[in-house]
């Protein structure tokens, strides 16, 4: 399937996201790939992450980049030649990028029950009280992208999620807050948005998926 969304979340910021639906040869077949990335594809695990990996090439494509144009830094986080940010994410049937002229971070999960029993690990999970079963998943799951996008736009090591990343109070129907990072003696602010996206019940296995973004806040 080609590009499945997109989503402006500022004027200077839009999201991408890939539905998976080809197999590994058409993926394959479609892009152009460094020997770095190749020989990174040929040592992944699972044909899941071989494919998550190659959608993300086709997101570039669809907006006039390549591989060539791209390049890993020390900690992982990918940075393009022309200065354009970029953060990525991929889970399950779908990837995603975003693209912006400001520092930015991206996560994509998929909606799951297990969130529940993890969030006392990495959440205040007084934020989770008088919700449905089924919010509490989707708000867990909103915090910990919130995590993971702020993870990825910092990029620094020794960052945890439970003792440097904070969400403030929210509601789920705002699909907007805000975060704080407390690390290394500063406090750093945060723009948070988020949005479920919705697949009409298109899902064999009924997960939706959060789609989550942060940037710095002026
Ligand atoms: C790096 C990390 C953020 C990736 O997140 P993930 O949910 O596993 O995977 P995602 O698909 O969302 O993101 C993967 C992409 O993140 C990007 N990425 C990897 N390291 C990164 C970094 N240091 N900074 C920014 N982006 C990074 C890459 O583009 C990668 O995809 P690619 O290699 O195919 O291009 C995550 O594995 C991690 O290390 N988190 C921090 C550790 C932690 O505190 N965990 C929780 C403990 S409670």
């Amino acid at each position: 399937m080609p590009l499945f969304k997109t989503i402006d979340i500022s004027p200077t910021s839009k999201v991408f996201l890939w539905k998976i639906t080809e197999d590994f040869n058409e993926l394959f077949r479609n892009v152009t790939l460094k020997d770095t990335s190749l020989a990174r594809l040929e040592g992944m695990k699972s044909e899941g992450h071989q494919k998550g990996f190659l959608a993300v090439r086709m997101l570039f494509q669809h907006n006039g980049y390549d591989d060539f144009d791209l390049y890993y830094d020390d900690f992982g986080k990918p940075h393009l030649h022309d200065g354009t940010h970029i953060s990525i994410s991929h889970s399950f049937d779908f990837a995603a990028i975003v693209l912006s002229e400001c520092n930015i971070g991206i996560d994509l999960e998929q909606i799951k029950g297990k969130i529940i029993r993890l969030a006392p690990r990495f959440m205040d999970v007084s934020h989770l009280e008088n919700l449905s079963e089924t919010d509490t998943m989707r708000k867990a799951t909103v915090v910990w992208g919130i995590k993971e996008a702020i993870y990825k736009l910092k990029n620094e090591s020794g960052i945890s999620f439970q003792d440097h990343i904070f969400e403030n109070p929210f509601q789920l129907s705002e699909k907007k807050c805000s975060a704080e990072l407390h690390f290394k003696d500063i406090v750093q602010h945060y723009n948070i948005i988020f949005e479920e996206i919705d697949l009409e019940g298109s899902q064999p296995d009924g997960h939706n998926y959060m789609l989550v973004c942060a940037v710095e806040s002026e």
